[in-house]
């Protein structure tokens, strides 16, 4: 991950399930849908690999116990502050390369919204590939090449030129053993025009950060213009699930 995110998450880490929650339907649709695509049983060992705040891992055991603890692994300590301690998780703070280096027993792995920090992910599929037994999956969850969400017109764009194609993601966990199959998962937000607006004024997503505050402040204006007859905001959240198993 570049410094600049680095950074990013140390700051946000405190606040940052405040910004990303939008809300408890939402989080615990995701988490259906994680469950679903994982296949996940009580026996088995999930890795939540750029966890976070650990929402996924929390939501999932909402939802269903697992015999053995969720590894929680992360590079920013600030952000597996919120994970609580308790013997329902291993919290790792390691970057993922070095984690999937590392010999460790799991079957079932997460990865969400994180594979766009990453930087060499064919070592990350191939080693990954490695140590998931026959049987093993793993969930590779982004957003897709273009999103609807209400922002600003250069956020837009920067994102759309950063983001990597979820394609070529597939090409690459197939060239590296994986049998790969690709859904769409969609929710319909529905927030307060003042809650997403303060989520970008805190720079929620991490390409926000890099726009100064004077350029944020353009930004918000705009959004401001542009939404000036709502006060809800409604748009529609896409999620591209690549499920890649071992056989
Ligand atoms: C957008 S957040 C997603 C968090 C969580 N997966 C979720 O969906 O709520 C991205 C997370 O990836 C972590 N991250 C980024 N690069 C990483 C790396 N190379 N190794 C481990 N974690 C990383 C960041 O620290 C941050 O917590």
């Amino acid at each position: 991950m570049s410094g600049q995110n680095q950074k990013h998450y140390q700051k946000i880490g405190s606040i940052y399930d405040d910004l990303w929650y939008y809300s408890n339907e939402y989080i615990r649709f995701m988490t259906t849908s994680i469950i679903k695509y994982l296949r996940l049983k009580p026996t088995d060992t999930l890795v939540d690999l750029g966890c976070g705040t650990g929402i996924y891992s929390k939501s999932i055991l909402k939802q269903m116990q697992l015999d053995n603890p969720i590894i929680c692994v992360d590079c920013s300590e600030e952000m597996l502050k919120q994970v609580p301690l308790s013997s329902e998780y291993k919290i790792m703070a390691v970057d993922a390369i070095n984690f999937v280096s590392q010999a460790q027993a799991y079957n079932k792995v997460l990865i969400k919204e994180v594979i766009h920090h990453i930087d060499n992910k064919e070592l990350l599929f191939s080693s990954l590939f490695q140590r998931l037994p026959i049987g093993g999956i793993f969930l590779l969850i982004l957003l897709p090449p273009t999103i609807d969400y209400p922002l600003f017109s250069q956020a837009i764009k920067r994102y759309e030129i950063s983001q990597p194609h979820y394609n070529n993601l597939a090409n690459l966990l197939e060239k590296v053993g994986f049998n790969v199959s690709i859904n769409f998962v969609e929710y319909l937000h529905s927030i307060p025009k003042s809650q997403y607006f303060k989520m970008v004024e805190n720079r929620y997503m991490s390409l926000l950060s890099f726009f100064d505050d004077k350029q944020l402040a353009e930004g918000l204006a705009e959004m401001e213009q542009k939404y000036a007859q709502q006060s809800i905001l409604e748009f529609p959240d896409r999620f591209v699930f690549i499920t890649a198993s071992k056989l």
